[in-house]
């Protein structure tokens, strides 16, 4: 990251136009790796720790929550709508901020994952959505989640309740905000510490997080590569048009046209046999985080991504880096781990 000035302050100003229910812990620790950055070979390691983001185990939502909280009350709706896999992070995460804030919140969980053990149905997130309260409706494809939502819709309207609807992941111009947010966290904690940040390396599926932190290290003119690794879609041209399409959203509406429009780069090799199964080196990558540095990964995104990480480390694709310090950020999904208990445990 070059040592000129950043748009900091400007950000933080456009971001308070927006409305906003403050409940993340922020700033999210930022902390050095040094015995994964030894055991993966360097460049060196750091982490952005988003799974501390508080709100029911924290994960990468809590920031995009905060933007779409604040729009669903301001436009004076009672209820939350949204929608994901079985074992949604996002749902769960949608469901906590809606008991914080006091909203009613449905839940529409499409069952296509191709993972089975008997956790995977019971537990992870699954015990979270029932305890944070919310109406959860399982359903086996998205057909028949678009007729399931529309009869919610129809309820909510025959009872007088205004519906604000969270799209998958929290992932639109709104959602994004939260990591245009924390785009600005990274520059000043990095400046804070002395890192020279050369990439971010973060798990993508809805995209809004990838969006929002190319969109705003952009627009703050900071000079940080930021490096997706698709864990979901298997139609990889309209993954990259997703991101494309939301980071363009992102950077409207913040009203800026930077300099140096973002370079939005994906990898797609990591998905593997496709999105929530994990294979040996998602294993190895969660064990040896945790056991390296105490960190745990879930083996649906971080832990995929940090297993994507570690292979580009090892085909030497960060040797021309110099002293410059790859951040890894942790997204959260722990409570995944519980739910994949058969896939994790040594044998
Ligand atoms: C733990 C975790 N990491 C990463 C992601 C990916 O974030 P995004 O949907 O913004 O691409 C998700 C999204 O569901 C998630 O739950």
């Amino acid at each position: 990251m070059a040592p000129k000035e950043l748009a900091i302050d400007w950000i933080e100003q456009t971001l308070e136009r927006f409305p906003r229910t403050r409940f993340a812990h922020l700033p999210t620790p930022f902390e050095s790796m040094p015995r994964l950055t030894e055991a993966f070979g360097g460049p060196a390691l750091w982490v952005k720790r988003d799974d501390c983001t508080g709100l029911a185990v924290g994960g990468n939502k809590t920031r995009k929550l905060e933007f779409l909280v604040g729009a669903a009350i301001a436009e004076g709706a009672e209820t939350l709508l949204s929608f994901g896999a079985l074992q949604s992070n996002h749902v769960r995460q949608t469901a906590a901020a809606a008991a914080k804030a006091g909203l009613g919140c449905r839940l529409v969980l499409v069952d296509k994952v191709q993972y089975r053990e008997p956790a995977y149905e019971t537990s992870g997130n699954v015990l979270l959505d029932d305890l944070l309260g919310a109406d959860v409706h399982i359903v086996k494809n998205d057909a028949e989640a678009a007729s399931v939502a529309r009869k919610l819709l129809d309820e909510e309207a025959a009872a007088g309740r205004g519906v604000y609807a969270i799209p998958t992941g929290g992932s639109n111009a709104v959602g994004a905000l939260g990591y245009v947010d924390c785009a600005k966290e990274i520059v000043a904690q990095s400046r804070e510490r002395g890192v020279a940040v050369g990439s971010v390396v973060t798990a993508v599926s809805s995209a809004g997080t990838q969006a929002g932190l190319s969109a705003g290290f952009a627009a703050l003119g900071a000079d940080v590569r930021v490096l997706g690794l698709n864990v979901y879609n298997a139609d990889f041209a309209d993954q990259e048009q997703t991101l494309r399409r939301l980071t363009t959203d992102v950077l409207a509406s913040l009203g800026v046209e930077p300099a140096n429009p973002p370079h939005l780069e994906i990898r797609h090799e990591f998905l593997g046999e496709g999105y929530g199964i994990p294979n040996a080196g998602v294993v190895d990558a969660v064990r040896c985080a945790a056991e390296c540095e105490g960190l745990l990964l879930d083996p649906v995104y971080s832990g995929k991504a940090m297993a994507g990480l570690r292979a580009m480390i090892e085909a030497g694709e960060f040797r021309d880096m110099g002293a410059d310090a790859v951040v890894f950020l942790h997204t959260g999904g722990t409570p995944g781990l519980f739910a994949y208990r058969d896939a994790l445990v040594a044998s």
